[in-house]
C-alpha cells in the first residue's frame, strides 16, 4: 500500500530508469514496468479502494499526477532516442544529389536571338495580353464578325461573350500603334492558341512574333529586307527563302515566306508536309483601314506587318522534326538543348 513517500520513491526510481533508456525495447520495457497493466503505477491506482478514506483522496490525486508526469517523460525521452538513432546512421559526410541545372528552353534562346537580331534593325520589344477581346483579335484587324477570314482562326472562347485567347500575336500592332502612334518600329512575341488539329507543325498553344514599322517611305522592299535579315542572322547566308503572295485581311498586299526544310533538307517531311518548305514568316504592308483603327492617317504614313511562326523557327534551328516535342514538357528531349 502506498504513501506519499513511496510514491515519491516510485518516482524517483522511474525517472532514474528512464535516463538510462537507449533503445526502442528498452523504452517498451520501461513503458510496460511503470505504465502497463500491471506495471508499478497502474498497480498503486488500482490499489486505491484498500486506503483508510482520508488518506484516499490525497494518495489518487499525487497517484494520478505522478501518472501524468511518467507518460510526458515517456514520450520526449522517445523523440530523444529516435532523434539520437537518427544522428547514429546519419552519415553527414557523404557528398549530397546536386539539384539538376536548370536551362534555357529552345524557344525562349530563338525569341532572344529573335529579338537581337530585329534590335539591331531599331525595332523595340512590347508585349501584349494573352487573354483579348474580339474586337483587338479580329474587327479592328479587319476581320469584321462574319468574314470567311474568321474560319482560319478557330478560336477559344472564355464564358465572357467577346473575351478569347488571342489566335495571333497581331492584336498587338493595334495596342501598340494606338499608344505610340508614327513613326513606330516594334517587335512584340508570345503565346497564341488556336483550336487548331495538331500536327507536326500545328499545335493549340505556340509562340509567334509579331512586328511591324510604320512612318514614312517604307515599301514593301523594307519588309523583304528585313525577313531576309532576320533569316541571315538566325540561319546563316545560305538558307535558301522565298516569298510568294497570300491574303490576310489586315495587309495589302500580303505575303509568306518559307524557308528550305532544315530537317529533309527540301526532300520532303512532315514538318514541311512532303512540300520541302516551311511556312514561317507571314506580313505584308499594313491595311488602311487598320492604320485608321490605330488613329494613324493612311495618306501620310505607312508601313510593313509581319507575324514570325518563333516554334517553326525554333524547329529549323533544331533540325526537330515535330514542334509539339517543344511544349511537351519532357525533360529527355529539353535537355538535349
Ligand atoms: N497574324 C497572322 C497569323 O497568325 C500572321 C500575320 C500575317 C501577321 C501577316 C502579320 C501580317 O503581321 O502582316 O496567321
Amino acid at each position: 500500500m502506498h504513501t506519499l513517500s513511496t510514491l515519491q520513491e516510485l518516482e524517483r526510481d522511474a525517472l532514474g530508469h528512464l535516463d538510462a533508456v537507449e533503445s526502442a525495447e528498452e523504452l517498451a520495457r520501461w513503458q510496460s514496468e511503470y505504465l502497463g497493466r500491471s506495471g508499478a503505477l497502474t498497480t498503486a491506482l488500482r490499489n486505491l479502494g484498500s486506503l483508510p478514506a482520508d488518506q484516499r483522496p490525497i494518495i489518487g490525486k499525487r497517484a494520478n499526477e505522478l501518472k501524468q508526469q511518467l507518460q510526458a517523460a515517456l514520450d520526449a525521452r522517445r523523440k530523444a532516442v529516435r532523434l539520437e538513432s537518427i544522428e547514429q546512421s546519419l552519415d553527414t559526410s557523404l557528398p549530397g544529389r546536386l539539384p539538376g541545372a536548370g536551362r534555357l528552353h529552345p524557344v525562349t534562346t530563338t525569341l532572344r536571338r529573335m529579338k537581337s537580331a530585329f534590335a539591331q534593325m531599331g525595332f523595340q520589344v512590347f508585349s501584349g495580353p494573352e487573354v483579348e477581346t474580339d474586337a483587338f483579335n479580329f474587327t479592328l484587324l479587319n476581320f469584321p464578325p462574319y468574314h470567311p477570314a474568321r474560319d482560319s482562326y478557330d478560336t477559344f472562347h472564355t464564358t465572357r461573350p467577346d473575351v478569347l485567347l488571342r489566335t495571333h500575336t497581331s492584336p498587338a500592332q493595334i495596342r501598340v500603334m494606338q499608344k505610340t502612334g508614327v513613326p513606330v518600329r516594334a517587335v512584340v512575341p508570345g503565346a497564341c492558341y488556336r483550336n487548331d488539329q495538331p500536327d507536326a507543325s500545328h499545335n493549340f498553344m505556340f509562340y509567334q512574333m509579331e512586328g511591324f514599322a510604320v512612318g514614312t517611305n517604307i515599301g514593301m522592299s523594307d519588309l523583304l529586307g528585313a525577313i531576309s535579315g532576320l533569316s541571315r542572322m538566325l540561319f546563316g547566308e545560305g538558307r535558301r527563302i522565298r516569298f510568294r503572295s497570300h491574303y490576310f485581311p489586315f495587309t495589302e498586299p500580303s505575303i509568306e515566306t518559307d524557308v528550305l526544310c532544315t530537317v529533309c533538307g527540301g526532300s520532303g517531311c512532315r514538318l514541311c508536309k512532303n512540300s520541302g518548305w516551311v511556312e514561317v514568316i507571314p506580313g505584308g504592308m499594313i491595311h488602311p483601314d487598320v492604320l485608321r483603327n490605330c488613329g494613324i492617317d493612311p495618306m501620310r504614313h505607312g508601313g510593313f506587318a509581319f507575324g514570325a511562326g518563333v516554334d517553326r523557327i525554333a524547329a529549323l534551328w533544331h533540325r526537330i522534326p515535330d514542334i509539339r516535342l517543344l511544349h511537351d514538357n519532357d525533360l529527355r528531349f529539353l535537355e538535349q538543348f
